[in-house]
């Protein structure tokens, strides 16, 4: 059993992330995709909020798995006894960061590998900030965020300001 996982900030969850997680529960046997803190930034969104789009996003993938923690992410692969972390790459301004966090990640947990997935080239541009822009804004959703919850993020966004 090859356990991944996928970890982000997810605030929200957008297609190109869901564009990921379908292809990396295609090429795992268990998928973890885990809400975790990233200390530069602060959600928009709970982590109850986060999670719950996510699980209606990753319904129909009976390998994908919904959690989140607030430590370590070399840690946590450790605990679920996971092999890899997936990212996705949007484009050559997102490698140096993310080589930095892989060999950071691999010195905290020598087990542990990050696997680069190529997000498709319609979301090259997208992002979590994009989509809270857009609908702080008071513009649609659609087309950036899974169908099932353009309603509800906008609701929410609005709500909130
Ligand atoms: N499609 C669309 N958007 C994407 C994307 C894709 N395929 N891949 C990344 N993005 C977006 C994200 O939504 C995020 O957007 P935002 O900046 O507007 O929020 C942005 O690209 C950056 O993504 P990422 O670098 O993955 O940051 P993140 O905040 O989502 O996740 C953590 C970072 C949580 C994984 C990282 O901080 C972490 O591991 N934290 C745990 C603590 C830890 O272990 N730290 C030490 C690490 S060495």
């Amino acid at each position: 059993m090859r356990t991944a996982i996928y970890p982000g900030s997810f605030d929200p969850v957008t297609l190109g992330h869901q564009d990921i997680i379908r292809r990396a529960a295609a090429v795992f046997d268990r998928l973890i995709v885990a809400v975790m803190h990233n200390q530069n930034k602060t959600p928009m969104f709970s982590v109850e909020e986060r999670m719950e789009f996510l699980r209606r996003t990753t319904g129909g993938l009976d390998n994908v798995e919904i959690a989140s923690f607030d430590g370590l992410l070399a840690d946590y692969a450790r605990r679920q006894g996971a092999c890899a972390i997936i990212k996705g790459l949007r484009a050559v301004s997102d490698f140096e960061y993310e080589f930095q966090m892989a060999l950071a990640n691999r010195k905290l947990n020598p087990e542990l590998d990050t696997v680069f997935l190529m997000t498709s080239a319609e979301y090259m541009y997208l992002s979590s900030s994009v989509v809270k822009d857009i609908a702080v804004h008071g513009g649609s959703v659609a087309g950036f965020v899974p169908e099932e919850l353009v309603e509800d993020i906008m609701l929410r966004t609005r709500k909130g300001d």
